[in-house]
C-alpha cells in the first residue's frame, strides 16, 4: 500500500482529487465507485471546485456508490442519496442515469444486490474506488468479520459502527441496523483503491490496517492485498504508523513521471 502523509486534511483531500481529475481527463468515461461519511467531504468539494474552475467533465463518468441504509428512502435526510446530491452530483454535469446507489427500499435485497454487481460488470468494472475508513476497521459497511471474498450484499452494522453515526439520525437507537454494501471482494475488483482517513479516532484502524496482519477483523486491511492502493492521511490518522517518516520520504523523493 502507497501511504500519503499530508499535513492538513485539506492537503490529502487536494492531492486525492487531483488525482481522480487525472484519471478522468485520461479516461473520460471512468467508473468511479464513492464512499460517504465525512471524511470524502472535502474531496467532493475540490472536485466540484475543479469542475467549475477547471473544466473538469463528469459528462460521461459513471458512478456506484458503495452503500446505503435499508428502510431509507433517498430523500430521507440521513440517506446516502442524499449525502451525494448535496455534497456532490447538484454541483457537476453527471448524467442522472449514470448514477448508482444501493437501494435501500429494494423488495427484493438478494437479487437488488445481484443486478448491482452485473451492473458494475456492465460498465467494465470500477476504474478508481474512494474509500474512507470506519473506527471499527470497516470499509463500505463491510464490518469486522466479513468475508474478504465478500460481494454486493445486506449486512447487520456493530454497536460501534451505529454509535459513531448516530449524529446523522439524533441518536444511535435511530440508526437502521441493516445495511447494503458492496463487498470486499467487490472492492478489490477496482483498478484503484484511494483510502482517505483524518483525525486521530483513525490512528489505531489505520495502523492495524496498513502495518498489521491482513485479518476479516480488519477489513481495510485487505487492502495490503491490493495492487494499487493509496492511503492519503492526514498526520493524527498516520500518528501510530511505525514507519511513518519512510512513508514520507518515499512520498517526497516520487520519480518525477510517477507524481501526480
Ligand atoms: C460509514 C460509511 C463508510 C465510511 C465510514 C467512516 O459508516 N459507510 O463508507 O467510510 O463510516 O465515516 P466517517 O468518514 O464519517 O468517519
Amino acid at each position: 500500500m502507497e501511504v500519503i502523509i499530508q499535513p492538513t486534511p485539506e492537503e490529502a483531500s487536494r492531492l486525492a482529487a487531483r488525482l481522480i481529475a487525472g484519471i478522468i481527463g485520461a479516461k473520460p468515461d471512468a467508473v468511479l465507485g464513492l464512499a460517504t461519511g465525512r471524511t470524502p467531504v472535502m474531496l467532493y468539494a475540490e472536485l466540484v471546485r475543479l469542475h467549475q474552475r477547471e473544466g473538469l467533465d463528469f459528462s460521461r463518468v459513471t458512478t456506484f456508490n458503495l452503500d446505503e441504509y435499508v428502510g431509507l428512502s433517498p430523500d430521507h435526510p440521513a440517506s446516502y442519496h442524499a449525502f451525494m446530491h448535496e455534497h456532490f452530483f447538484r454541483h457537476i454535469n453527471i448524467d442522472p442515469g449514470r448514477i448508482h446507489i444501493p437501494d435501500g427500499m429494494a423488495s427484493d435485497i438478494p437479487s437488488f444486490c445481484a443486478t448491482y454487481e452485473e451492473d458494475i460488470r456492465a460498465e467494465g468494472g470500477i476504474d478508481v474506488q474512494i474509500l474512507g475508513i470506519g473506527t471499527d476497521g470497516h470499509v463500505g459497511f463491510n464490518e469486522p468479520s466479513s468475508s474478504l471474498a465478500s460481494r454486493t450484499r445486506i449486512k447487520t452494522l456493530t454497536a460501534r459502527t451505529r454509535s459513531d453515526n448516530a449524529p446523522d439520525f439524533g441518536g444511535a437507537d435511530k440508526v437502521p441496523h441493516h445495511v447494503i454494501t458492496a463487498g470486499i471482494g467487490t472492492i478489490m475488483d477496482s483498478r484503484m483503491c484511494i483510502l482517505l482517513a483524518f483525525g486521530e479516532n483513525k490512528a489505531d484502524a489505520i495502523n492495524r490496517s496498513v502495518e498489521g496482519p491482513v485479518t476479516a477483523m480488519m477489513p481495510a486491511s485487505v487492502l495490503q492485498m491490493h495492487p494499487v492502493a493509496k492511503a492519503f492521511l492526514d498526520g493524527t490518522a498516520a500518528s501510530k504508523l511505525s514507519r511513518a517518516n519512510y512513508y514520507k520520504w518515499v512520498y517526497d523523493h516520487k520519480p518525477e513521471w510517477q507524481r501526480f
